[in-house]
């Protein structure tokens, strides 16, 4: 490998350090169950030091990140910092509304340690590709909640900003021909709506503020006043240059706008008669947020086609985009599927969140009763509540006290404080969480209020406690402690405990002065409670990896003391080092509330909720105590993969993956736009050590269609008057977004596959670099260099396998400089270490070209933009969406990086060259091949052959009956992908059997 050695051990000095750092996947959990804590004067040292090594440099924007958090110790409503004394803050907006339940999801959590994640978790799966039961069953599960007649499910990479343009370009495929003749180029949207920050989503945004500067002249949406009179109208005159309406059936980012049901009946069918699609955007009110498990439903809309939309969008707690139409998607794209699967954990108990209407409408009406003067407007449904307060002065006057007053809450239109709950929140909860609104409204006019306060420091110290296993002289105090704790039919029998210390363990605390006994716990392998309700059904029961635990009490006068958390740390440890796999245990349900809250906190979650116990129609909840991190086994992988490379660049288990920590970003996923991580500020460390030549910042997005949308925006802040992108021929950018479908070359893709009239210049591998400047220069002499935004060249083009070769790189390079015109270069298909000379594509070309960006996506729900200083824009919030990244991507990523980095590519590189050159023969005559390094193509013919797109699917056929899969790229184009650590002698062998048989029978 040719990167050097001085580069080389840094990285590996940098990696020692993380790893120093990093929390081991098996370490003991403590998550935060109990209260909203701030540290003494608001110091968090650890997250400060931690961002200020994020920052170093501006590498990113230098943002209003508060905190670092840290998800291995978030629970339900409280979002935790990484301090060690660290702030803990009830977060009232779900992670910008995107959790049903709160952080560490009981129903992520069971599928971590019970197997359900196994396939997603450690590597991504071509969701394109094969079955896909994850996406299956979400697709499935959405469909039986829908309006009428939506029959169609589709899932995009990214969040709501990329499903409303999946959702548009479905619209504008099915749209009606214009009368005029002319192009439907322009949506319908209402004044307050906001659908997110890709070009056509934010072309449909009302805020001209949060347009700025982006607006593409002939693109513009239509706005419409909410009102029918207007909309009927409007479509009367415009409805000829319109492809589809959108409309968001609660307008949250406009204020929490709750449209009536008659009003949006009224667009549904004004809609239609002009055949014109219909786009309910439910990213924010999707999945529960109002009871139902859409909003649309709960205004009794959708029953019948009729009153049903056209298309119908979510995100947020869908996970990723997910859009429902009365269409198929002929476009599909590779997802994130562990985002999905944690998606459709929140769908399946969405509903949950209906109950906490009630008790929510309780405290708001008390909340307007006492603050008459300031609180106004109240709304609520499901989860979702908001109010209005007098001006915009008093909204920021709250806002600026939210950390101080332990919450985290947002505002939304002019003067509108908006909430969004999740199903774990509890009475507690909801009691705290206004009386801390409450005390920030008494306080709106005090200047001190938002000053950081101390709050909930550590409990009263515990007498010194000693903790040890059971004694014979401890058995009468035992029994007399028990039978005072419980009513008659829950105390358990001195037998029984002595049974369960005789095959497993019981440990009694005692005060080291006064010798008194505190309290005790006793449990015991799990087969021997085979008819005790919980383990009686326990399907684990048998494998001899469990540890039940029977009783644990603590005296009447020794509680509130944490001799109860003591305990059960001590059982913990006791089990662990007996070699136990889980902890399980049931709590009576109404009855022990704090024991439930110290079982979450060192990681249970309810396993099951069992009926009639306790002799009568109680309820407990069966939990389970993992001991250990889910476990990546190997499973032996048939067959040789070429076309899941990019996603998977280590196959679907690489080993390495075990050392990382996974729960804690899995079950509590974050705002990557918000908030850091430990995780994502050592991945961002080693994106710095990596940096692409001439780059020096980077942005980050949850997909590749985001690449080119924030790309573009970030260049077009420096250039407003710009409108046109330039791609190359046969160019992928991505095929969701308007933009990245513009800059994209159609083959192979539907009618009207482009929204904007972008130009592509001919590659200069097929025409010749003079061909390929000679048009730009013609572009530019027409239209002016000020117009152009900038121009995307791929190094390896990734559906045709076009290689940018220095020489055309360096004369692009300088057309570009003639003209202060930027150049985009987009590594997809060479970074990563995959082109071979370097962690980039660009290792390989003249020293002397640099480009002024680097779009590159590593698969997952990821994308990383590395930026030169000349056009980056250190100002973040005009480039942000939801989740800017996922942490797991990033996890991942990280670790494919840091693996790519020692692997020696040259044996595989050179078997696949010689394989792409044998099957060129084999394929005959006019055959091409392409790319580099670990990513050639093999183009079956001509251009103007017919039958090739046919014959690349025959071929691609005929090896996945032998075991073999390749991937096709623009039609009649075979791809080979293999995973970076692919063995050479497979690429001789039997890959090379099944192409030659293929390729000579096709
Ligand atoms: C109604 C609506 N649509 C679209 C979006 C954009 O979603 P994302 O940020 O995931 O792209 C949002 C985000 O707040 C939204 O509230």
């Amino acid at each position: 490998m040719t990167h050097d050695r001085e580069h080389s051990r840094a990285l590996e000095l940098l990696e020692l350090h993380q790893r120093e750092e990093a929390p081991a996947p098996d370490a003991p959990i403590r998550r935060e169950t109990a209260r909203v804590r701030i540290p003494e004067g608001g110091a968090l040292p650890r997250s400060e030091a931690l961002l200020e090594r994020l920052y170093h440099g501006e590498l990113v924007p230098r943002e209003k990140k508060a905190l670092v958090i840290d998800t291995r110790r978030c629970s339900g409503p409280y979002l935790v910092s990484i301090d060690d004394a660290p702030m803990v803050l009830l977060d009232a907006c779900s992670q910008i509304a995107t959790l049903t339940h709160g952080f560490a999801h009981p129903g992520v959590l069971r599928g971590l340690h019970q197997g359900r994640f196994d396939r997603s978790l450690w590597a991504n799966p071509d969701s394109t590709v094969g079955e896909q039961p994850e996406l299956e069953a979400y697709a499935a599960l959405v469909k039986s909640k829908a309006p009428a007649g939506l029959d169609h499910v589709t899932f995009v990479g990214a969040g709501g900003a990329e499903a409303n343009e999946k959702a548009l370009r479905l619209a504008r495929l099915h749209a009606p021909a214009s009368a005029e003749g002319g192009e439907r180029r322009r949506v319908l949207a209402f004044e307050g709506s906001f659908h997110g920050r890709t070009f056509a989503s934010l072309a449909a945004t009302s805020n001209p503020a949060k347009r700025k500067g982006v607006d593409l002249p002939g693109y513009e949406a239509v706005f419409c006043p909410r009102d029918l009179a207007a909309l009927r109208a409007t479509l009367d005159e415009r409805a000829d240059e319109l492809y589809a309406v959108i409309i968001e059936p609660m307008m949250a980012e406009g204020g929490d706008i709750h449209l009536t049901r008659e009003f949006l009946l009224g667009v549904r069918e004004l809609s239609a008669a002009h055949g014109l699609a219909l786009v309910v955007d439910e990213v924010q009110t999707g999945f529960g947020t109002s009871g139902q498990f859409f909003w649309w439903k709960h205004l009794g809309l959708g029953e019948t086609p009729e009153t049903a939309p056209d298309v119908l969008t979510c995100a947020k707690k869908a996970g990723l985009g997910v859009v429902l139409s009365r269409w198929a998607d002929p476009e599909p794209t590779p997802v994130n599927v562990a985002s999905a699967l944690r998606g459709l954990i929140h769908a399946e108990q969405a509903e949950d969140q209906a109950e906490l209407e009630g008790p929510i409408r309780l405290h708001l009406d008390g909340l307007a009763a006492a603050f008459p003067a300031l609180v106004s407007n109240l709304r609520v449904a499901g989860s979702a509540f908001a109010f209005d307060l007098p001006t915009a002065g008093h909204r920021e006057a709250f806002i600026n006290q939210r950390f101080a007053r332990g919450m985290m809450v947002y505002h939304a239109g002019e003067k509108t404080m908006r909430f969004r709950l999740a199903a774990c929140w509890e009475q507690r909860h909801l009691d705290d969480l206004f009386a801390r609104i409450a005390e920030a409204l008494r306080r709106l006019d005090d200047p001190t209020a938002p000053a950081l306060v101390k709050e909930g420091g550590t409990r009263k110290r515990a007498r010194r406690v000693e903790i040890r296993e059971v004694e014979e002289g401890d058995w009468a105090e035992i029994m007399a402690v028990e039978q005072q704790a419980y009513e008659a039919e829950r105390a358990d029998s001195e037998d029984f405990l002595r049974e369960a210390a005789r095959y497993g363990v019981g440990l009694v605390a005692r005060d080291v002065e006064t010798d008194a006994l505190l309290g005790f716990c006793f449990g015991g392998p799990l087969e021997r409670y085979a008819d005790v309700p919980g383990p009686d059904r326990d399907e684990q029961r048998g494998e001899g990896l469990g540890f039940y635990a029977a009783d644990l009490t603590v005296a009447e006068d020794a509680r509130g003391r944490g001799i109860g958390r003591q305990l059960k740390r001590a059982q913990v440890e006791w089990a662990r080092a007996a070699g136990y796999d889980f902890i399980t245990g049931r709590n009576k349900i109404g009855a022990t509330e704090e024991m439930a809250g110290l079982n979450r906190s060192i990681g249970a979650y309810p396993a099951m909720i069992l009926d009639g116990q306790y002799g009568g129609d109680a309820q407990a909840e069966y939990y389970r105590v993992p001991l250990h991190a889910p476990r990546l086994t190997k499973k032996h992988a048939r067959g040789h993969d070429l076309s899941a490379g990019i996603q998977a660049p280590f196959g679907p288990r690489p080993s390495f993956m075990a050392t990382r920590e996974l729960v804690g970003p899995t079950a509590s996923r974050l705002n990557m736009s918000n908030w850091a991580t430990l995780d994502s500020v050592h991945y961002a460390e080693h994106l710095r050590a990596i940096l692409p030549r001439g780059t020096a910042h980077l942005y980050t997005t949850s997909s590749r269609d985001e690449l080119v949308d924030k790309s573009l925006r970030c260049l077009k802040m420096s250039r407003p008057q710009a409108t046109l992108a330039i791609g190359l021929e046969g160019g992928y950018l991505g095929h969701n977004t308007a933009a990245a479908r513009s800059l994209s070359d159609p083959a192979g893709f539907g009618p009207r596959f482009a929204l904007f009239d972008w130009p592509r210049l001919p590659h200069p591998e097929q025409a010749g670099v003079e061909a390929t400047l000679a048009a730009l220069e013609a572009l530019i002499a027409s239209r002016g260099a000020e117009a152009i935004i900038g121009v995307y060249v791929e190094l390896v083009g990734e559906r045709s396998g076009r290689v940018l070769e220095g020489a055309a790189a360096q004369a692009l390079r300088k057309a570009c400089d003639a003209h202060g015109l930027p150049l985009v270069v987009v590594e997809t298909a060479t970074g990563g270490y995959r082109s071979g000379a370097g962690p980039w594509g660009l290792d390989a070309l003249p020293k002397a070209f640099l480009p002024n960006m680097v779009l590159w996506y590593p698969g997952g729900q990821l994308g990383q933009i590395f930026v030169d200083s000349r056009w980056w824009i250190g100002a973040p919030l005009q480039l942000i969406s939801t989740w800017d990244g996922d942490e797991l991507s990033m996890i991942r990523t990280h670790e494919h990086l840091r693996a790519a980095h020692r692997l020696d590519l040259a044996l595989a590189i050179d078997a696949l060259d010689d394989l792409v050159v044998e099957a060129a023969s084999w394929a005959g005559e006019g055959a091409r091949i392409g790319g580099r390094g670990l990513y050639r193509t093999l183009d079956l013919g001509p251009s103007d052959d017919p039958d090739k797109a046919a014959r690349a699917l025959a071929v691609q056929a005929r090896c996945l009956e032998q075991g073999v899969r390749v991937g096709v790229g623009a039609p009649g184009t075979l791809v080979f992908v293999p995973r970076l650590d692919v063995e050479a002698p497979s690429l001789r062998g039997p890959v090379r059997a099944a192409l030659k048989a293929a390729l000579t029978s096709a």
